[in-house]
């Protein structure tokens, strides 16, 4: 049986959380259950304590209607403390991805009304925790680097204009210039959980792909090669959890098998 072990700061039933009430007199209150830690928060023992679970009333009436419009209420009128990232606010920066409600996902395009009862707030699986719902991206963005993530040619540029691509051509595109590299498909997926070092991921693959697959890109060889190792391609089964969980509506596992279906036919 595969084995694999939980990052550090997983286990927060050790500790006791904080309860913050709604405001006297709020008539729609929802609760929110969020996974809390923060490496300078020491124990007596000088080291950083358990993670814990703060709950937080939330008044509906006073509040926007997304995930992320309850966190950056509580955050600006209770608890300050509270960390997370976001920028745009509309699910193009892939910044507040989080899992909430057992699925990973975008807090801003995340209705409060479709989660029935308490909202439970995690971080990312499986990733190392910056601080509260902060996961450390520093592995993976060295992943993303790896595969080389900009056009490179060897023709030389046509005289005064741009390289063109046919409408054909382009569509091809269609399904992967879209990812945002939110990451929630990377920590959705067990095969990525269990060699995060050395299986680039679904988030990363389909990336390498929207180059491979590019007319204009004329290192299609190199990226192969690039990828052509019983772990760093490989070792996606074909679970499907990727394609389920990207908020985009993106099919990582279908590029994956292009991919795939790309060495195979270089082979013969
Ligand atoms: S299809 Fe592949 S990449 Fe997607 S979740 Fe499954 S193993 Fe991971
Ligand atoms: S494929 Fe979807 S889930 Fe994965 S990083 Fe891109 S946008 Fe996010
Ligand atoms: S804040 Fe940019 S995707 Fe949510």
């Amino acid at each position: 049986m595969v084995e694999f072990s939980l990052p550090a700061n997983s286990n927060y039933k050790k500790e006791k959380g904080k309860h913050f009430k709604a405001p006297e007199g709020a008539k729609r209150v929802k609760k929110f259950h969020v996974y809390r830690w923060s490496p300078d928060d020491l124990g007596e023992n000088g080291k950083p304590k358990n993670p814990r679970i703060d709950t937080y009333e939330v008044d509906l009436d006073s509040c926007g209607p997304m995930v992320l419009d309850a966190i950056i209420k509580i955050k600006d009128e209770v608890d300050s403390t509270l960390t997370f990232r976001r920028s745009c606010r509309e699910g193009i920066c892939g910044s507040c991805a989080m899992n909430i409600d057992g699925t990973n996902t975008l807090a801003c395009t995340k209705g409060i009304d479709e989660v029935n009862g308490d909202i439970k707030i995690f971080p990312l699986p499986h990733m190392p925790v910056v601080k509260d719902l902060v996961p450390d991206l520093k592995h993976v963005y060295a992943q993303y680097e790896s595969i080389q993530p900009w056009m490179q040619t060897q023709s030389a540029a046509p005289a005064n204009q741009e390289r063109l691509q046919s409408p054909e051509d382009r569509e091809k595109l269609n399904g992967l210039y879209e990812c945002i590299l939110c990451f929630c498909c990377q920590t959705s997926c067990p095969s990525y959980w269990w060699n995060p070092d050395r299986y680039l991921g679904p988030a990363i693959l389909l990336q390498a792909y929207r180059w491979i697959v590019d007319s204009r890109d004329q290192m299609t060889g190199e990226r192969l090669d690039n990828l052509e190792d019983p772990f760093r391609l490989y070792r996606c089964h074909t679970i499907m959890n990727c394609a389920k969980t990207c908020p985009k509506g993106l099919n990582p596992a279908k590029a994956i098998a292009n991919i795939k279906q790309l060495m195979v036919e270089r082979r013969a």
